[in-house]
């Protein structure tokens, strides 16, 4: 009798066709994200889950899973798993870093030129047909990239691609990060290292690639909006609970900064009210990071190596904890 896994929701064709050879294989297809008390019951006979970023694999989830030996998630973040509970009960993780460092950095730069040059904004304006009242020589004006700093919060994979990118703009570039890199790769990167408080007070624009943890944890909130350039933007393709969203909302309306450019949400989707879609400074993506054809692609061959491997009694790929 083949083992069984769950899939919270289905993978590209070429990963279900091997899965199922190997696997008893169920798909959820119902509400997205799964409902937990679902997710619970699915989870009490299974060998395997695969699972993406917005379901929650807590301690009670893993705990009702009687036979679960991986869970691999689609994913770079694993901040919605309890992944020491899991290392405790011998449950391996698996993760997709790597494959989507380009498309991440990628993702990031375009929410600041967007923000700076006010793309979406002139989108909206050319929809609701008021392109004839931007016509004066300063209106509707955007910023230079050229010249700009660009703060880099978390100079890991992500934040090193997103480096490349500003340095071939012309910009200057600083950072900050639990550990200096070498002198070498700062040379070679174009980026400064500096502290947490100079790059919130000294950049244009500030970039979080941190993972979401109890330190980073609303590490954005309105002390550090205050002390920011009102001109600054902020740009998160991270994690929406590092930003505290109702202080930012209330420092995008006040212009307490300039504006801010964001993947990622406190919970997703947002409401269909949300003070965001109210705001004109503000630049929003679906939570679409990763989201390249390529990158899903490569994202799906991990996803499906590492529940394999993890099912075979072996460590993923990439792996985290056990
Ligand atoms: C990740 O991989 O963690 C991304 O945020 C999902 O698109």
């Amino acid at each position: 009798m083949k083992e069984k896994i769950f899939l919270t929701r289905t993978l590209h064709d070429f990963a279900l066709k091997e899965l199922k050879k190997k696997f008893q294989v169920e798909i959820h297809t119902g509400k997205i994200p799964i409902p937990q008390s679902t997710l619970k019951s699915k989870i009490k006979q299974v060998d395997g889950l695969i699972c993406f970023p917005y379901d929650q694999i807590n301690k009670e989830i893993i705990q009702s899973a009687k036979n679960l030996k991986v869970i691999s998630t689609f994913s770079v973040g694993y901040d919605h798993i309890d992944t020491k509970f899991a290392k405790d009960k011998k449950i391996r993780v698996g993760y997709t870093p790597e494959v989507l460092t380009d498309a991440t950095a990628d993702m990031a730069f375009a929410l600041l030129i967007d923000s700076l040059r006010r793309i979406s904004e002139g989108d909206r304006i050319i929809r609701k047909g008021k392109w004839r009242q931007i016509y004066g020589a300063y209106d509707y004006v955007g910023l230079d990239l050229q010249g700009k700093t660009l703060g880099i919060i978390g100079l890991g994979r992500i934040g090193k691609t997103l480096a490349k990118r500003a340095k071939a703009f012309d910009m200057k570039i600083i950072y900050h990060n639990r550990k200096q890199i070498s002198k070498i790769e700062e040379k070679k990167l174009g980026v400064k290292y500096t502290t947490f408080d100079k790059l919130i007070t000294q950049s244009d624009i500030i970039s979080i690639h941190v993972p979401h943890t109890k330190e980073t944890n609303q590490m954005f909130d309105m002390k550090i909006f205050k002390k920011m350039k009102k001109t600054a933007f902020l740009i998160n393709t991270s994690r929406g609970k590092i930003v505290n969203e109702k202080d930012l909302v209330v420092a995008l309306k006040l212009k307490i900064i300039g504006g801010a450019g964001l993947d990622v949400f406190e919970t997703e989707p947002i409401k269909k009210n949300h003070s965001f879609l109210k705001l004109e400074n503000i630049v929003l993506a679906p939570h679409v990071g990763s989201s390249t054809k390529e990158t899903r692609i490569k994202m799906a061959e991990i996803t499906t190596k590492n529940l394999i491997l993890g099912m075979n009694g072996k460590k993923p790929i990439y792996s985290i904890g056990y």
